[in-house]
């Protein structure tokens, strides 16, 4: 199993539509839209992207960042999706601040 965390200052996503549309998939992009938390909303992906790259062991910049997508499951929990798997995550945000945990369970050794 692997862990990784991050955490990002949430003003530093205000009024970026342009990064968030670099950044998010489609999917998330199209929750992005219909978002009133707008920047808390792209700090919790952006903190759940970097925390997955952790997780994976990979660099920023190794992965496009559009191409790891947190939806929700029918529970309203989200879940990470890359390359057709499904990730554990968990994100929070309060105030200045978002959160992000992923878990790799097939690291296992
Ligand atoms: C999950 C919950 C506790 C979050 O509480 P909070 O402290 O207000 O908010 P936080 O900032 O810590 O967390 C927000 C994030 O939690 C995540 N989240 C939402 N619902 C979730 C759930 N059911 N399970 C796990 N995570 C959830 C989301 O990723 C959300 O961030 P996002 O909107 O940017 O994607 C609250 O939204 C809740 O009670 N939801 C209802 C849970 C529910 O309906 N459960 C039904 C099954 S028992």
């Amino acid at each position: 199993m692997a862990i990784g965390i991050d955490i990002v200052y949430v003003p530093r996503m205000r009024n970026k539509d342009a990064l968030a549309k670099r950044i998010l998939s489609p999917e998330e992009f199209s929750i992005y839209n219909t978002r009133m938390d707008k920047e808390e909303f792209l700090a919790g992906r952006f903190a759940a992207k970097e925390a997955f790259l952790k997780a994976k062991r990979s660099g920023v910049g190794q992965v496009p960042f559009h191409t790891i997508s947190v939806i929700y499951d029918g529970n309203g929990a989200p879940v990470l999706l890359f390359n057709n798997q499904k990730y554990e995550v968990s994100i929070s945000h309060d105030g200045e601040y978002a959160v992000a945990v992923v878990i790799i369970e097939e690291m296992k050794k």
